[in-house]
């Protein structure tokens, strides 16, 4: 944990995870990460907003006497999930005066997640902003960010949104601002794909929301400070609109190197028709760096052999999560071998009804691929170029 001093009484407690390599048992941490905190102090009153995971919420506290903090008068909790508030209850034992503001929805989240007491929490849909004396708190909505209670927090005096999950990113670094601006878009897209890419519409309408504020810092409670706010403004507004790039995502997995034939004859067909096209082979992928290539790319291709009757776990998983993810592609296809039958392309096809994709025809053979077979490959080739084409994403 560590202190920063980012404006005059204003600090961050920064919790840094360095080891920590994977989120919800799930989400590959590259980076690890930090849970980031702020105290702000008023000429009247003092807040914290958000605090940290449970498992560093010792450093939090110690933190906070470092500072010799004596009063906490409001806890903002942006976000009810436990990596930002699972630390509340510790400090409403420390500060019994302090007060819980949150959404009326994260109301109800903290009474179960956390049985926080109903009558140490005020919604902010009744609070609307406080003062801190010289210093004013505004609130905001920004729901499915990326769960249904959260929102933001804006400081008016000194221009900084608290945005919590909201333009974060997976990054335990020593400074707490940017140092490396390629390394904080990636690792910030990288979160954005995991996590928000499912509520692209309302995130949209979000984004809308806090472009209206003046905005000097964003100050979220992952990775670095954005002190270029239109940065990270501008790579959220890319990655939420409905244009796609002239890529294909091809998450892939063979048993005996037929289905591969074939990815790799694709692959090479694609690459001359000057699209870029992106393999993951999911026998060794990082999840991660998949959702990040779903983010924008224009045709998903599904490869796997047939085992057991069906696809590939691997590959049924894949399907699973990208239909989880809900990326914007355009156009899905599906190809793959099998040695005697199965329903490999149906079951891949029904897990994917999220998305909003045309399908295009799939390329299912017996074995190892001959001549014909290639043929079909071309032909999903040549289809992918002309939608691709007809989109105006090849010139
Ligand atoms: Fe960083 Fe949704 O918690």
């Amino acid at each position: 944990m560590t202190i920063n001093k980012i404006k005059e009484g204003i600090y961050t407690f920064r919790s840094l995870d360095w080891d920590r390599r994977l989120f919800d048992e799930l989400i590959p941490l590259p980076n690890g990460t930090t849970y980031n905190a702020y105290y702000v102090k008023g000429s009247k009153k003092n807040v914290l907003i958000d605090t940290a995971d449970p498992k560093k919420g010792k450093d939090l506290i110690e933190n906070i006497r470092e500072l010799g903090i004596k009063k906490i008068d409001y806890v903002i909790a942006n976000h009810a999930e436990q990596d930002h508030s699972g630390t509340i209850p510790e400090i409403l034992n420390l500060f019994p005066e302090a007060t819980v503001i949150c959404t009326k929805t994260g109301k109800k989240l903290l009474k179960e997640l956390l049985l926080i007491p109903e009558n140490k929490i005020k919604i902010m849909e009744t609070q609307g902003e406080i003062s801190l004396g010289d210093k004013h708190l505004k609130f905001i909505k920004t729901p499915w960010v990326h769960w249904p209670e959260t929102m933001v927090t804006y400081l008016k005096e000194e221009k900084i949104l608290f945005s919590c999950d909201f333009f974060g990113s997976h990054l335990a670094q020593s400074s707490p601002y940017i140092s490396n601006k390629a390394k904080v878009y990636e690792a910030a897209k990288r979160y954005y794909a995991e996590i928000m890419m499912p509520f692209r519409e309302i995130i949209k309408k979000n984004i809308e929301k806090v472009s209206e504020l003046e905005i000097d810092l964003i100050a979220p409670s992952h990775g670095p400070i954005h002190q270029e706010p239109q940065f990270i403004l501008n790579a959220y507004q890319k990655w939420v609109e409905d244009s796609v790039k002239n890529e294909v995502v091809i998450p892939c997995v063979s048993m005996h190197g037929s289905t591969r034939m074939m990815v790799d004859y694709l692959i090479d067909v694609l690459i001359k028709k000057d699209i870029t096209v992106k393999p993951f082979n999911l026998t060794e992928v990082d999840l991660g760096e998949l959702a990040k290539a779903l983010v924008d790319t224009a045709t998903i291709i599904i490869a796997s052999p047939t085992v057991l009757k069906g696809p590939h776990p691997r590959a049924f998983y894949a399907a699973y999560l990208t239909n989880v993810l809900q990326p914007k592609a355009k156009f899905a296809s599906i190809i793959g071998s099998y040695g005697w039958g199965g329903k490999m392309v149906n079951m891949i096809k029904e897990t994917l009804t999220n998305l909003d994709v045309e399908l295009l025809k799939p390329v299912v053979i017996k074995g190892q691929p001959a001549e014909e077979d290639y043929r079909m490959l071309d032909q999903l080739a040549d289809s992918i170029y002309e939608k691709h084409k007809n989109m105006g994403l090849i010139v």
